[in-house]
């Protein structure tokens, strides 16, 4: 069981090392960890965000744990060379078209969300978004017009076959969970999403037990922190999912405590080859102080556990120390608590 790990910018190398420290709690055998440079610190000591050697290492990997990239001192580099471009290429290099992210307060922990309780006790969902295209991969550039005003431009597009698959993961997961799957487009207005939805209803032939809504993304985000009782399973596109999932993290309390999982088609002998990564960045601003709150990262590592190496039984573990750390009032500094990151660490691998 190879687990490559890449901490990152910010405080991805914080949170990262609580999280690797809960696996190491568990001593699972045959179990290898080893880490390489991706973001601004690849970019500072390698010259590039994903070194050639960094991506030879996430291939051979069974399963890649990935802390955070964003670094302010990049930002006046050429694109190609800026630290988002490491988990873009990641993603894109290693076929990971399919981000689960998912986002349930936990019972009890109503009081956390900023949400009223009665409103935050429903939210309990799934966010399936497509991961490699949509305009984050489309071509894109700056140019002139012919009035001689620069323009900026990126082209957004979905090929049927990319909608098709990430649509077969979405229906799976509500079939295996028996919920409601709401695909969420702009199909109002973009023809991107028209054939987005139209994909998606051809798909839906081939699970007569799913039931299956379409929700334009505007109303998306209206309903997850009014009606959030109404979403199961949410499919949506590369944008449109960057966007929901930041909200629906706001709705439980904290960016802090959503964990994903980036899947491909790739099978090892354990699972499915995946990158594990907290849904937040790198949060420049309270890098280096162990104030971060590493429970996305420990949970991104059960969810590690689960899909990459069929742990069913050491990931619902973690899941459950990091409830009841939550429930026992040990929060950080983004739940208006005052543990850091290794006191957070620490108590969660004492309720193992
Ligand atoms: C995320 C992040 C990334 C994205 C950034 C860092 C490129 O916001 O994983 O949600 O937009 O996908
Ligand atoms: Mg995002």
């Amino acid at each position: 069981m190879k687990i490559a790990i890449l901490p990152g910018d910010g405080i991805g190398p914080e949170v990262t090392a609580e999280a690797v420290a809960v696996i190491e709690r568990l001593a699972l055998p045959g179990l290898t960890l080893f880490s390489g440079d991706v973001g601004g610190a690849a970019y500072h000591r390698h010259g590039h965000p994903l070194p050639q050697e960094t991506l030879d290492m996430a291939r051979a990997a069974d399963a890649i744990l990935f802390g955070a990239v964003g670094d302010p001192s990049c930002d006046a580099l050429e694109r190609h060379l800026r630290p988002e471009q490491a988990i873009l290429g990641l993603r894109k290099h290693l076929g990971l078209f399919a981000n689960l992210r998912p986002a349930r307060v936990f019972a009890g922990l109503e009081h956390l969300s900023p949400l009223r309780a009665d409103i935050a006790g429903g939210l309990d969902m799934l966010i399936v978004r497509e991961l490699t295209g949509d305009v984050y991969f489309g071509a894109k550039g700056q140019r002139m017009t012919e009035a001689g005003e620069r323009e900026g431009w990126d082209a957004m597009s979905y090929a049927e076959s990319e909608v098709r698959r990430i649509a077969h993961v979405a229906f799976r997961a509500a079939a295996a969970s028996g919920q409601r799957l709401t695909s969420v487009d702009k199909a109002n207005v973009l023809e991107t999403s028209q054939l987005w939805r139209d994909v998606v209803v051809e798909v839906a032939a081939e699970y007569p037990g799913v039931a299956l809504d379409h929700m334009y993304v505007d109303n998306a985000a209206m309903q997850v922190v009014s009606h959030p009782e109404r979403f199961g399973v949410v499919l949506t596109g590369n944008l449109f999912g960057d966007i929901l999932s930041d909200l629906a993290s706001a709705a439980v309390g904290s960016i802090g405590l959503l964990p994903s999982a980036s899947l491909g088609e790739r099978q090892t002998d354990f699972g499915t080859f995946g990158l594990y990564e907290p849904i937040h960045g790198s949060a420049p601003d309270i890098a280096g102080q162990g104030k971060a709150n590493p429970m996305a990262t420990i949970l991104s590592a059960a969810m590690m556990l689960r899909h990459s190496f069929a742990r069913e039984v050491e990931a619902a573990r973690i899941e459950a120390a990091v409830a009841r750390t939550l429930a026992d009032g040990i929060l950080g500094g983004d739940l208006g608590g005052s543990h850091g990151t290794a006191a957070i660490g620490a108590a969660v691998r004492e309720r193992l």
